[in-house]
């Protein structure tokens, strides 16, 4: 991967490397069978309503499900759920997340022990911390320490899965990545020349570290209730993923009541499961189901640590 400083003349060539912390350094989420991330180029392609919603379509089938909300600015999954943000008591040992619907466990910055709305401003290490804007503004965090925090401590105890839900942004999945440790990465985009680059770059900035599992191409046509076709949303243009080498995991449709349940803060899948989405959010949670390895793979994977 080229950094900005190689652009500028500088004599930067090698230090990229020194940006990928190695493999044992990272932050090791407790305790679940897996972690997948959620992530995208850009925002609003659908990443937070899919993450609690595949996180619900795979709780119905019977496994314990974290969510793992990283995108400090603008926490979505707790309202998504219907989960109020509270100041969440620290206990000895890590944090316990909420509970949401389903079983679902979850953790968010408004969710932290002394944090709650209005959201973060975050800042990087080697930034000076912002000026108070007022009393009840913005809370301001570090960054990597928020992270940390979040990751690190929050005990979601012997789930199947983690999701972790990132905001939207290369540098949000290069940090993530380099910080946590994480099975696969997926990829969620929609039929747009900006998407479909964003995650080209993607794919090639995390250089199969660790691995993309594939690309949802999301809100690709809308499925008319009137005269029963699908129209396309989007200009006809390559799917999302093509050129990045990806398995394509699902073409999802728009369905505006996939909104409608997010604003009211309950699972689509639950509550329109004979839907078209619905069935496809639940084959591609499926999918995800085979990603999950068997408990001792993961454990094994730990114990060889240092
Ligand atoms: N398939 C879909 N059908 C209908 N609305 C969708 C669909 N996918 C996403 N949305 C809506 O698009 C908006 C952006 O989704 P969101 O999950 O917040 O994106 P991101 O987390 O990637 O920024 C939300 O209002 C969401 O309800
Ligand atoms: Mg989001």
């Amino acid at each position: 991967m080229r950094i900005f400083g190689d652009f500028l003349g500088e004599t930067r060539s090698g230090n990229s490397a020194a940006l990928l912390p190695s493999p044992s350094n990272k932050l090791v989420i407790s305790a679940p069978r897996a972690v997948i991330t959620m992530a995208s180029g850009r925002g609003g392609t659908g990443k937070s309503v899919l993450t609690v919603n595949l996180a619900a379509a795979i709780a119905l089938s019977g496994r314990k499900i974290g969510i793992l909300d990283l995108d400090l600015n603008a926490p979505a999954i707790p309202s998504l759920l219907g989960i109020k943000p509270f100041r969440m008591a620290p206990m000895v040992g890590g944090i316990e997340p909420a509970g949401g619907p389903l079983g679902l466990r979850v953790m968010a910055a408004n969710l932290m022990p002394d944090r709650e709305e209005p959201p973060l401003i975050s800042f990087a290490d080697d930034e000076p911390e912002p000026a108070p804007v007022h009393e009840t503004g913005p809370i301001k965090s570090n960054y990597s320490e928020t992270i940390t925090t979040l990751a690190g401590q929050t005990r979601f105890g012997p789930v199947d899965l983690v999701l972790i839900d990132l905001a939207p942004g290369l540098d949000h999945l290069y940090r993530a990545s380099r910080m946590i440790e994480m099975n696969a990465v997926i990829m969620v985009g929609h039929p747009s020349e900006l998407s479909r680059r964003a995650i080209r770059a993607g794919v090639e900035m995390l250089a199969g570290e660790p691995q993309v599992a594939g690309v949802i191409e999301n809100m690709v046509g809308f499925n008319c209730s009137t005269c029963h076709s699908v129209r396309p949303l989007f200009p006809a243009s390559e799917a999302a993923g093509a050129g990045s080498g990806l398995p394509l995991l699902a073409r999802l449709p728009f369905d505006p009541r996939l909104s409608e349940c997010a604003a009211r803060g309950t699972a689509f899948v639950r509550e329109y499961p004979e839907t078209p989405l619905a069935r496809q959010i639940n084959e591609l949670a499926r999918q995800i189901e085979q990603l999950i390895p068997a408990r001792q793979q993961r454990e094994l994977l730990a114990a060889s640590r240092p």
